[in-house]
């Protein structure tokens, strides 16, 4: 059985990053997470850290613009060579050289149905909407800012009263559960990245 080396992008808690850490302590998991990149100290690194997992930050703020900090970005990532990148709650868009090197190898976790709510307030602007049903959509990076082709989506009510918090918290425990599904469908070759980004 191949594993997928899996290099993974975080810029906060890393709940989603410790799932896939948690999955790939299973030997039937056929993935293990060979690096977690930043762009900031991110409180997640240190579930990384606590699995021995590498780490590297590259902070755009140490850059004079966005594509100096996206090519020292993609310098990190290449240096590891992954099968896989997975950004995981990673609150930047990356600059088109970079999704250009990477994709169809490089997927995104969003907090909301796309094509609906993309952008980086996905919960609040459903909840702003009114929306009674949101979700989770694991997606292709693409140029685009969460436009890439889906891989798999998942719908999680909204409930009376929720605020931001209650629903995005809800929203992680279904995220957390498919993108570590998604992972497996891409290692077992169930999910084929180049038909999926070819659709
Ligand atoms: C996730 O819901 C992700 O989709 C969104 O930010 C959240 C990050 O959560 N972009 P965590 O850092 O994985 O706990």
């Amino acid at each position: 059985m191949t594993v997928l080396s899996l290099l993974v992008l975080i810029s906060g808690g890393g709940s989603n990053l410790r799932a896939l850490l948690e999955a790939c302590r299973s030997a039937d998991y056929p993935a293990h997470v060979i690096a977690v990149g930043a762009d900031t100290d991110a409180p997640g690194l240190a579930h990384a850290e606590e699995f021995g997992v590498p780490t590297f930050t590259v902070i755009p703020s140490s850059f004079e613009n966005r594509a100096a900090w996206g090519e020292e970005l993609l310098e990190q990532i290449e240096r590891w060579q992954p099968d896989l990148v997975v950004c995981a709650g990673f609150m930047r868009i990356l600059p088109p050289g970079v999704v250009a090197a990477l994709t169809p190898r490089l997927i995104n976790t969003h907090p909301a149905l796309l094509p609906a709510f993309p952008g980086a307030h996905a919960v609040r602007d459903a909840l702003a909407a009114g929306a009674q049903v949101t979700g989770v959509t694991v997606h292709v990076i693409d140029e685009g800012v969460d436009t890439g082709p889906v891989i798999v989506q998942r719908e999680v009510a909204v409930r009376p009263g929720d605020t931001e918090h209650t629903l995005h918290e809800r929203i992680k425990t279904v995220e957390r559960e498919l993108l570590v599904q998604a992972v497996l469908d891409i290692a077992t070759a169930r999910v084929d990245l180049e038909e999926t980004a070819a659709r």
